[in-house]
């Protein structure tokens, strides 16, 4: 019941596009992904054989060693201390162990890192906030937020790298079927690249502990065909719609203190504090991922962001029904 009533939550539709929901890190789709599953697989069997080893030789000993009729009980077992050659292996073996995995991530870690950029790189910059993240596409001129478009890499054809920053506390970009976990550092730049192979929708989450709203703090990435990428950049680029029956709208959005934090390109609106609203609905989901995108989803976001999202930095603006039908109307020209 419960997870029916989560998946109908995060339900979602880009039209034509699979949902990779199950953000499997064993079933990856890009190629930093699948060098780690690699190393994942073989931590899994080392690390497994040598729970069988010593779960069976506890097993055994316990076994062999039990009391048995006719033991003397106040005798003591023969007792084995001293002996040079268990001490070394037992010292060697598990160093020998741990530098062999270290050896392996090493390569693969230094193997993503340099790997380099198919001529078609997109680049963007991925800044994390409580509890949102900001998207730049500094080429595309395109700002957004919590969905990341990307193109599809056909062959090894195209890549998108991501520089990561942080605005506030340290977050961490995770999307398991991509890449694996590269942390977002105030006052420092990260850097990592994904390139999806298949059209889709992954997803993603922060995987650093950042404050009350952490785990709603999710992240989409669409991957889509080179054309359709660069038909959705066109849009994203250009300023907002502004219809000229929404004029008084647009006026009332414009007379409350939502500016001082949002920006919708092209109008008065020019706040950073939180996400770039010039195309806000052609998002998916708002507040990060905690609700799709609807009429009625949009309202009660607009009219209190606490209730979905507790703790979230955006107050109640105590709209009467008059301002609130006003604002999600403008809003909604947002295309
Ligand atoms: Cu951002 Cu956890």
């Amino acid at each position: 019941m419960l997870r029916h009533a989560l998946l109908a939550l995060l339900q979602s539709d880009v039209p034509g596009l699979p949902e990779h929901r199950v953000a499997n890190m064993f079933n990856p789709l890009a190629s930093p992904g699948a060098s780690e599953k690699e190393i994942a697989l073989l931590t899994f069997a080392v690390t497994g054989a040598i729970f069988v080893v010593v779960a069976g030789l506890i097993v055994f000993a316990m076994w062999r060693f039990r009391r048995k009729p006719g033991d003397d009980e106040r005798q003591e077992p023969p007792q084995v201390y001293g002996s040079n050659q268990i001490e070394v292996a037992w010292t060697v073996i598990p160093i020998l162990i741990v530098f062999v995995l270290i050896g392996v991530s090493a390569r693969v870690i230094v193997g993503v890192e340099n790997a380099s950029p198919p001529p078609a790189t997109v680049k963007l910059t991925l800044v994390g906030h409580q509890w949102w993240w900001e998207v730049d596409y500094p080429e595309f001129k395109v700002h957004t937020a919590n969905e990341i478009h990307v193109p599809v890499a056909h062959n090894g054809s195209h890549a998108t790298y991501l520089t990561l920053e942080s605005a506030d506390v340290i977050h961490s970009f995770w999307a398991p079927q991509l890449a694996g976990k590269v942390d977002l550092i105030p006052n420092r730049q990260n850097f990592t690249w994904i390139d999806p192979s298949e059209p889709g929708v992954y997803f993603g989450n922060c995987a650093e502990y950042c404050g009350t709203q952490h785990a709603n703090m999710l992240l989409r990435v669409i991957a889509q065909e080179p054309a359709d990428f660069n038909r959705w950049a066109a849009a994203e680029a250009k300023p907002a719609v502004d219809d000229p029956e929404m004029a008084a709208a647009k006026a009332m959005y414009q007379s409350l203190s939502c500016v001082n934090c949002h920006t919708i390109r092209g109008t008065s609106s020019r706040g950073t504090f939180g996400p770039d609203l010039t195309h806000l609905m052609s998002r998916e989901t708002i507040g990060a991922g905690v609700l799709t995108n609807t009429h009625e989803h949009l309202r009660a976001w607009v009219d209190d962001p606490q209730e979905s999202k507790p703790g979230s930095l955006m107050p109640s603006m105590k709209l009467t029904d008059r301002e609130l039908n006003q604002v999600v109307a403008y809003l909604e020209t947002l295309k």
